[in-house]
């Protein structure tokens, strides 16, 4: 059997978005249908309308989601039908290299559906990281779903599958934020604004908000933001150093992606400390550094895949910290917006207006 529902379906490059009727076959081995609650629009989402990602057009857009169980697989033990769950863009293998150390947030061999979803015409649809979530259901690999408390709000829920888990994750796994830290964040759109979160969840004793955006930097202070900078009038690297008694962070959050922002996380932390970078640059970018100062500086520099986030650890933890009021993924949310208003969607956060449009079903 199979389900025809309506989806958001991305048919090439640059051009509009379009609400179509999609084929979503049952789960076979391995694979989960799910009725998708919300899903986050998100930057990568636009990449992939723009062809920024590849060529594999059509493509079915949404990868920040939540939704129900409707069905399972064979062999699918993990998650049953009725289950709440939190959807992410790969599933593990558990037996690569990085499984067998123990490290299955490193996979290095991830899956997603075997079975195609389906334009009516039988074209085949590439879903957006695995997922393809503006859609009443989508097909994913059982191990793309964590369960997680059902009385969450899916608006919320969902965010943790991409950009928030991103900066979160940035914080508490890759920086390994801890109490009493001094923590600084450069860019503080949705993925900024999480780590402003993690830090702040981990205990940090002073977080600095960096953006060229006075509107990003007031949702920053809401997120717990000890101080903010805007870098467009004030040097961010001697700003931060300032507020941290002249030594700079202990740990500096780069979530822009560009040299300039990394050479300022770089110069921005203290003797030892460490620079995580979550933004994702684009190919052309290149970084020079005095290899003296990567020497002298010591500490560690290092990369955050996805937040370094283990779902089965780090959703079901997350949502418990959000239903004790710890941890308020609402206010990732700027508004919820129906199916068919994703185009609208993306002008906004073009234009730097939301930290998220959530598409509600
Ligand atoms: N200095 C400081 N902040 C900057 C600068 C700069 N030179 N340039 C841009 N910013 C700020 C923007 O004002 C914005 O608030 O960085 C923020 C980027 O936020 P978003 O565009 O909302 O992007 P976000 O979803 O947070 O993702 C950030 O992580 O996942 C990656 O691809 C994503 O590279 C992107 C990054
Ligand atoms: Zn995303
Ligand atoms: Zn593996």
């Amino acid at each position: 059997m199979s389900h025809q529902v309506r989806a958001v379906v991305a048919r090439g490059k640059g051009a509009p978005v379009s609400l179509e009727t999609i084929v979503v076959p049952d789960p076979g081995p391995g694979e989960a249908l799910v009725r998708i609650e919300a899903c986050g629009v998100c930057h990568t989402d636009l990449h992939y309308r723009e062809g920024g990602i590849n060529d594999d057009f059509p493509f079915l857009l949404g990868h920040e989601a939540a939704g129900v169980v409707e069905s399972v697989g064979e062999g699918v033990t993990d998650v049953a039908p009725g289950d709440f769950v939190i959807l992410n863009w790969r599933a593990v293998c558990g037996h690569c290299r990085a499984c067998l150390r123990g490290r299955p947030w490193y996979c290095f061999d991830t899956h997603n559906a075997k079975q195609k979803m389906t334009l009516l015409d039988g074209t085949e649809l590439a879903p957006a990281l695995g997922i393809g979530a503006f859609a009443e259901k989508t097909l994913v690999a059982a191990g793309q779903c964590t369960k997680v408390d059902r009385t969450a709000s899916a608006a919320a829920a969902g965010l943790l599958g991409c950009g928030v888990m991103a900066g979160i994750g940035a914080a508490i796994n890759t920086g390994n934020v801890g109490r009493g830290d001094t923590v600084a964040v450069i860019g503080c759109g949705g993925v900024g604004a999480a780590a402003i979160a993690g830090a702040n969840l981990a205990g940090a004793a002073k977080v600095i908000a960096v953006d060229i955006d006075d509107r990003k930097l007031a949702t920053a202070g809401k997120l717990g933001a000890t101080h903010t900078v805007n870098s467009k009038e004030t040097d961010a690297v001697e700003a931060i150093r300032e507020l941290t008694g002249g030594f700079g962070a202990d740990v500096v959050i780069e979530a822009v992606g560009r040299p300039e922002t990394y050479q300022q996380a770089f110069y921005a932390r203290d003797l030892a400390g460490t620079v995580v970078l979550v933004g994702v640059p684009t190919p052309e970018m290149k970084l020079e550094l005095p290899l003296l100062d990567v020497f002298g500086r010591g500490g560690a520099l290092k990369s955050s895949w996805y937040g370094d986030c283990l779902p089965s650890r780090d959703f079901p933890m997350l949502i418990d910290l959000y239903l004790q009021g710890r941890l308020d993924l609402d206010a990732f949310v700027t508004e919820t917006i129906a199916l068919d208003e994703v185009e609208k969607a993306f002008e906004r956060m073009h234009h730097g207006d939301v930290l998220r449009s959530v598409v509600v079903l």
